[in-house]
């Protein structure tokens, strides 16, 4: 049986990742519009990765007899000046996530629930890699200015990103 204080976090988290799917979903479709077809790619794939999150999360309730509770999503943001700007707030947001599942684990800790603590292990490791990742684009976009041939290039890289299934959900098919 999944302790109810867990339980509460871990359905609030499931809330935050579909947010998360959203405001990417929302950055995906605004560089699509602006043409920058490789960045709508990048954050199409970080959407469905969102959504693997919440999943991840509510097959756990499932799989400790818990209840998965959905309530609605907030709006998100519609509009950046420029992959900068888009970018600088992805790693705002992530920050933002770590910091959450930092908290769902100090509660299982306060809970002695040690199959919980074990589960966000996963999380713990992919929000390094999320914020490293956005760091590094901030970086690259910072070097590239307003240059056009970088920014085509920039955005040519991110077009080869291939979605790949996390291993949490990989193990399960
Ligand atoms: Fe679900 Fe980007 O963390």
């Amino acid at each position: 049986m999944l302790n109810k204080k867990v339980e509460e976090a871990i359905n609030a988290q499931i809330n935050a990742e579909f947010w998360s799917a959203y405001l990417y979903l929302s950055m995906s479709m605004h560089f699509a519009n602006k043409g920058y077809d490789g960045i709508a790619n990048w954050f199409a794939i970080q959407f469905k990765e969102e959504q693997d999150h919440a999943t991840i999360f509510m097959n756990y309730v499932n799989s400790r007899d818990g209840k998965v509770l959905l309530r609605p999503i907030d709006g998100v943001d519609t509009e950046w000046c420029c992959p900068a700007e888009a970018f600088k707030a992805t790693l705002a947001h992530e920050q933002k996530v770590t910091a959450l599942i930092n908290e769902i684990y100090a509660i299982a800790v306060e809970e002695k629930d040690y199959a919980t603590q074990n589960m966000l292990q996963w999380f713990i490791n992919e929000q390094v890699e999320e914020e490293e990742t956005a760091r590094g684009y901030i970086d690259a976009l910072e070097k590239i200015g307003d240059n056009g041939y970088g920014l085509y290039m920039f955005d040519k890289e991110l077009a080869a990103r291939a979605y790949t299934t996390p291993s949490p959900l990989a193990s399960k098919a």
